[in-house]
């Protein structure tokens, strides 16, 4: 691993208190960088935080709801102040929030609800980082699709479905405006990775419904959430220098999409 790979570089992540954002947060870290989290859980920022900050890392969060455009562009100029500068956006607030699967079951506020925290959230996030990066002369932003927008996924519902469908598009339209800023906009469209919250679910599954899981994904196993981690940061790094406004499918082979 090179401890030194983010090093000057400092990582806005929303949702970054959740299963995927935190172990950002913590990989960043470890690779030498920043971190400023940006979500609704106070006390798991506060967590994640104090453990960044013993390790030695500059890290600070703020509680918000990233529906809340001018909460999220308070908070970003915050963060930007006490970290020196804002380099890379990871946009992972977002999911079906517990809402309903079935459409009979969704009312009018799930609809909104998971269209304003994936899509609005996201807008919110990304138009607020862009003058802090146009400061530094540029930055990486990585929004956060899901396979439930690249595919009808048995596993989430409509509004998931329009919602992180949507993200590709903002992903796309936003990578044409700001390129000529420096600025890279690509989409990571993970497939199912276990975090605490998802991992209750899977291991009450029964060992059929299991494996017809896992037997629909030619890698032949679940993933380890390090691997969708690991593209995030692909993205987010000079690695990928020349890739803008493209979608990383991060699936074990479940979906290839033409
Ligand atoms: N885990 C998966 O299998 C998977 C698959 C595809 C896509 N994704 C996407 O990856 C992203 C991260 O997912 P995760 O599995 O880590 O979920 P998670 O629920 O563990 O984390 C989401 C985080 O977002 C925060 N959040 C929710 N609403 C918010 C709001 N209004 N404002 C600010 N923060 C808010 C939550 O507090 C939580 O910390 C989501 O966008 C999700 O849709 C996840």
């Amino acid at each position: 691993m090179n401890s030194e790979r983010f090093k000057g570089k400092s990582f806005l992540i929303t949702g970054g208190a959740g299963g995927l954002g935190s172990q950002i947060a913590r990989t960043v870290a470890s690779q030498g960088g920043s971190v400023g989290i940006l979500d609704t859980n106070e006390v798991a920022i506060t967590e994640l935080v104090s453990e960044l900050k013993a390790g030695g890392v500059k890290s600070a969060g703020q509680v918000v709801d990233v529906r809340d455009s001018k909460s999220v562009t308070r908070a970003v100029d915050e963060l930007a102040k006490v970290l020196g500068s804002v380099d890379v956006l990871i946009a992972a607030a977002g999911g079906s929030l517990g809402t309903p699967r079935d459409l009979a079951e969704i009312s009018d506020d799930d609809f909104d609800l998971v269209l304003d925290v994936n899509v609005k959230g996201t807008f919110n996030s990304v138009r607020a980082v862009i003058p802090h990066m146009k400061k530094v002369g540029g930055g990486s932003i990585v929004t956060f699709s899901s396979i439930g927008g690249r595919s009808a996924s048995p596993v989430t519902g409509v509004p998931y479905a329009t919602a992180k469908a949507a993200i590709l598009g903002l992903t796309r339209r936003l990578a044409k405006e700001v390129g000529e800023f420096n600025i890279r906009v690509n989409a990571i469209a993970p497939g199912l990775f276990l975090t605490d919250r998802l991992e209750g679910m899977f291991s009450e599954m029964s060992a059929t419904d299991q494996a017809e899981v896992i037997n629909g994904i030619p890698l032949g196993r679940m993933p380890e959430l390090q691997e969708c981690v690991n593209p995030v940061l692909f993205l987010a790094s000079d690695e990928s220098s020349y890739i803008t406004g493209t979608v990383l499918d991060v699936n074990g082979g479940r979906l290839m999409p033409n």
